[in-house]
């Protein structure tokens, strides 16, 4: 078997920005580089095109320019939409309900709203799936509920949500309901944004072969959310600072090439994650993590007993495998998978491996991924 030098299984981390996105980006870093609030002509030049990328961003989305708010990415996204929509709402109610799996960039704002700003927060329990119940929505809602935030597709394990029935429930409430789409785009059939039942939707670039730095808060009319960045009145007032013409150029080029349909085919990756999930499956106590059903294509977590998480990245690593542990966002940490722990009721989950795939992946890749794979695991398990 010919072994390929690197292979990058970490799609879900972060993908390689498109060599044509690239191309329709180098405009706005030389010709069109005004400040599109300058009132003079080389600011107007700028702010045509800004006008025009967010005009592109509604067509596409199915939503007015103005529900577009372009951010610096999905933790920007989900910022805004947690702290600007409990913050505006906070006179009507203080309750809010997530879930307890999703990314730290909305965990970590619950946490602080919880802490510093006297809300109070339930987090939403999940199945062995990962998945979170209309049931156990329906009940955790209050008189005094104003927020409900639970991500579309989870970035460990790939578990999909059941968004838009979540966010019919709220609506018929009257309660403002986010979703956490930035692993969903350019994984799962997009329609339109509608279809999310959602107030407020993140989406970040990079995920689907745009550029690092840039994303779009959809906030539906008329909500809106108390700013988090304070300083002019860019972005409809509610996010300030000058616009970078690059990176929106580059995020709506990206979404209307690669998100409809899908730059991630399920019809091609779902045949390579069925053979990493049989080789997985051989191996004397690993445990898949990722569902079975409802779940991201790309998507192969699993669980190995008596290992830790950093041995295994490293044993992967100098075989050329490219893999992640726990929460991509937070590599290099030893953090337990707040996830796995959700799942599991607390059990140590130290020995998370995700294999997210992708675009360029083959089927060379994944077999040699497979012949390898039982033998780095025994190495990471010195005491099995
Ligand atoms: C589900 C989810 N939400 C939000 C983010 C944050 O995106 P970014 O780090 O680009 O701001 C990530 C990144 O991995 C993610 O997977």
């Amino acid at each position: 078997m010919q072994i390929p030098r690197s292979i990058y299984f970490d799609y879900n981390a972060t993908t390689p920005l498109d060599p044509a996105v690239r191309e329709a980006m180098l405009p706005f870093l030389s010709e069109a580089w005004g400040n599109p609030s300058s009132i003079h002509q080389v600011g107007r030049r700028a702010r045509a095109r800004l006008d025009e990328a967010r005009d592109r961003a509604a067509v596409f989305l199915g939503a007015k320019p103005s529900e577009i708010t372009f951010t610096s990415g999905g933790t920007e996204a989900n910022n805004l939409a947690i702290f600007g929509a409990a913050r505006l709402l906070k006179n009507k109610g203080k309750h809010l309900i997530t879930s307890a799996i999703e990314h730290p960039s909305v965990l970590h704002c619950f946490d602080y709203l919880e802490t510093h700003e006297g809300f109070s927060v339930t987090r939403l329990p999940v199945s062995r799936a990962g998945r979170v119940s209309a049931e156990h929505l329906k009940k955790a809602i209050r008189p005094d509920t104003v927020l409900v935030s639970v991500m579309a597709a989870n970035n460990e394990i790939g578990t999909l949500q059941p968004v838009g029935e979540l966010g019919a429930i709220c609506r018929e409430r009257g309660i403002i309901f986010h979703t956490d789409a930035v692993q969903w785009f350019g994984k799962e059939p997009f329609d339109h944004i509608h279809q999310f039942n959602a107030d407020l939707v993140s989406i970040c670039a990079h995920k689907f072969h745009g550029p690092k730095g840039a994303g779009l808060l959809y906030i539906k009319s008329p909500l809106h959310p108390d700013p988090i960045l304070f300083g002019g009145g860019h972005e409809n007032e509610r996010r300030a600072g000058t616009e970078s013409l690059p990176p929106i150029l580059g995020l709506v080029e990206a979404m209307e090439k690669f998100t409809k349909p899908p730059v991630f085919q399920a019809a091609r990756l779902k045949p390579l994650s069925a053979k990493l999930i049989a080789a997985i499956e051989t191996i004397k106590g690993c445990e898949m993590a990722s569902p079975k059903e409802g779940v991201l294509a790309n998507t192969v977590a699993f669980v190995v007993p008596a290992a830790d998480g950093l041995s295994l990245m490293a044993g992967l690593d100098m075989e050329g495998i490219c893999a992640s542990s726990g929460s991509a966002c937070s590599a290099g940490s030893l953090e337990p998978s707040h996830v796995i722990m959700a799942i599991h009721g607390g059990i140590s989950a130290n020995s998370l491996v995700r294999f997210s795939l992708g675009r360029d992946t083959t089927e060379a890749e994944v077999d040699w991924v497979c012949s390898i794979l039982p033998e780095v695991i025994r190495r990471a398990q010195p005491h099995q």
